[in-house]
C-alpha cells in the first residue's frame, strides 16, 4: 500500500522515546524523561501576551509562505546584530519550525545522489532527512579526541565532486560542545577551496552558551565572505522555549531562499500567523529572559556534573551550551541486568527505561555508540532522581 519512501523512514527516535516514556507513564510508573530536547520553563510573557493579542486582534489569517514582514525584519536585524551582515527580507524564510526549514532546505538543494556532510555524533534526524531529499549522507565519525567536532582534515577526505552540502550544529545536539573561532576558521580554509558546497549552519542553541558569550562563534563571525554560501538555521523552539509555537527560519542567499519558500507555499502554507506575531515580540523583547535562563542552565549543569560524580562508571563530557549531557558508559559494555546483556548503549537505554523509569536518548541513534545524551532542561529534583536511580541500576548489574 505505502510508497517505497515510507517504507523506508524511519520515524524520529527522539518522539518514539517519548511516546514510549508516555506510555510508561500512563500505566502508573513513575517516569522521569531526559529525552526531548524541550525547555521546561514556559514561554516567555512577553511572546505569551503577544500570542494572546494576535488572537484579541483577529491576526488568525493566512501570512505569506515565507513569513510575515515583520517577523522577516525582526529577524534581519538580529542577524545584523548577532553576524553583522546586511539581509533584506527577501533572504529570510519562517516555517513550522526549525525541522521543517533544514527539511526544506535539503529537498530544494539535494538532486538525487549528492552527498551531504554531516558528523556524527549528529542530531538525530539529519540523516534521515537527507535520506528523504534522495541524498547521501556522509557521516564523518568524530570521537572524543576530536571533541566530537568535524577536523579540516575530515572535512577534507569527505569531500567529493558530489558533495553539495556541509551540515552541521553548534552548539551541538548532543553533544553540547562548541565550535571554537579557530575551529571554524580552519573548516573555513578548507571550504573556500571547494566554491560549491553550501554550509547550513544549525544554530538553534546559539544563544544559550556557558561561558558569559551571549551567542556561540558563527562561520559567518570568521568568514563574512561565505556570507552568499552559508544559510543559518535558528528559531523560537529552545533559546525562547517556544517549541510548540512551531517557528523556525533560515537566512540565506536569496535563491534558496525563494526555492524554501516556493516549496513552503506548496505543501505547509504560511507559518501559524499567531505564533510568527509572538515570536517578534520574544525576538525583540526576550533577550533578558534568556539571560536568565541561560544561568539557570548553567547551575543545573553544575548540579548535574556533582551529582554523576557519584557514579565513577558513567563519564560526563561537559557542555558549552545547549542543555545535553553527553555522558559516556562504555565501561558497562558486557555487564548485564537480569540476564539481558549490555552490548550497546540502546541495551543500557533500554534497562533504565523499562526497569528504572529513566527515558534517555541511546548514541546509537546520535550514530555513536557508547553514549547517552540527557536533557537537563528538568529540575534538579528530577535530575537528582534519575541519576540516583541510574546508580542503582548499575549496582544492579553482575
Ligand atoms: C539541532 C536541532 N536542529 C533543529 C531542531 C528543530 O527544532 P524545531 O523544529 O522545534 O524548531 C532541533 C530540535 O530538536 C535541534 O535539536
Amino acid at each position: 500500500m505505502l510508497s517505497k519512501r515510507a517504507q523506508n523512514l524511519k520515524p524520529s527516535p527522539t518522539l518514539f522515546l517519548v511516546a514510549k516514556a508516555k506510555e510508561l507513564q500512563a500505566q502508573g510508573h513513575p517516569v522521569i524523561s531526559l529525552t526531548v530536547g524541550e525547555p521546561d520553563w514556559p514561554t516567555f510573557p512577553v511572546a505569551a501576551k503577544a500570542g494572546q493579542e494576535a488572537i484579541e486582534k483577529g491576526i488568525t489569517k493566512y501570512t505569506p509562505a515565507s513569513g510575515t514582514v515583520e517577523l522577516r525584519q525582526a529577524i534581519a536585524s538580529k542577524m545584523k546584530a548577532d553576524f553583522d551582515v546586511d539581509y533584506g527580507v527577501k533572504n529570510i524564510t519562517v516555517a513550522s519550525g526549525a525541522k521543517f526549514i533544514i527539511f526544506g532546505a535539503l529537498q530544494m538543494l539535494i538532486s538525487p545522489g549528492d552527498e551531504v556532510i554531516i558528523n556524527s555524533p549528529y542530531w538525530v534526524s539529519y540523516p534521515t532527512m537527507i535520506e528523504l531529499a534522495d541524498g547521501v549522507p556522509v557521516i564523518v565519525e568524530c570521537d572524543e579526541k576530536d571533541h566530537f567536532k568535524m577536523t579540516p582534515e575530515k572535512l577534507e577526505r569527505a569531500i567529493t565532486s558530489r558533495t553539495k552540502v556541509f551540515l552541521f550544529c553548534s552548539p551541538s545536539n548532543p553533544t553540547g560542545l562548541v565550535y571554537s573561532k579557530s575551529e571554524l576558521k580552519a573548516l573555513v580554509e578548507v571550504l573556500k577551496k571547494h566554491p560549491d558546497i553550501i554550509i547550513i549552519s544549525d544554530d538553534m542553541y546559539n544563544r544559550l552558551m556557558f561561558d558569559g558569550s551571549k551567542i556561540a562563534h558563527h562561520i559567518l563571525h570568521v568568514a563574512p565572505e561565505l556570507k552568499d554560501r552559508v544559510l543559518c538555521v535558528n528559531g523560537g523552539s529552545k533559546a525562547y522555549s517556544m517549541t510548540g509555537w512551531r517557528i523556525g527560519w533560515a537566512a540565506g542567499p536569496e535563491k534558496i531562499i525563494t526555492a524554501m519558500s516556493d516549496y513552503q507555499s506548496q505543501s505547509t502554507g504560511s507559518p501559524s500567523s499567531i505564533s510568527q506575531y509572538a515570536a517578534v515580540a520574544a525576538i525583540k523583547h526576550a533577550d533578558p529572559d534568556i539571560d536568565e535562563v541561560v544561568k539557570k542552565l548553567i547551575q543545573r549543569k553544575s548540579f548535574a556534573l556533582s551529582e554523576f560524580k557519584k557514579i565513577p562508571q558513567l563519564r560526563v563530557i561537559e557542555p558549552q551550551g545547549a542543555f545535553y549531557l553527553w555522558v559516556e558508559m562504555r565501561s558497562l559494555y558486557g555487564k548485564s541486568y537480569k540476564g539481558q546483556k549490555i552490548l550497546s548503549s540502546k541495551d543500557f537505554a533500554d534497562i533504565l527505561l523499562n526497569h528504572f523509569y529513566v527515558a534517555t536518548v541511546p548514541g546509537n541513534e546520535c550514530g555513536c555508540d557508547g553514549y547517552l545524551r540527557l536533557s537537563f532542561a528538568c529540575t534538579e529534583g528530577e535530575m537528582q532522581e534519575a541519576i540516583r536511580r541510574m546508580a542503582s541500576c548499575i549496582e544492579q548489574l553482575s
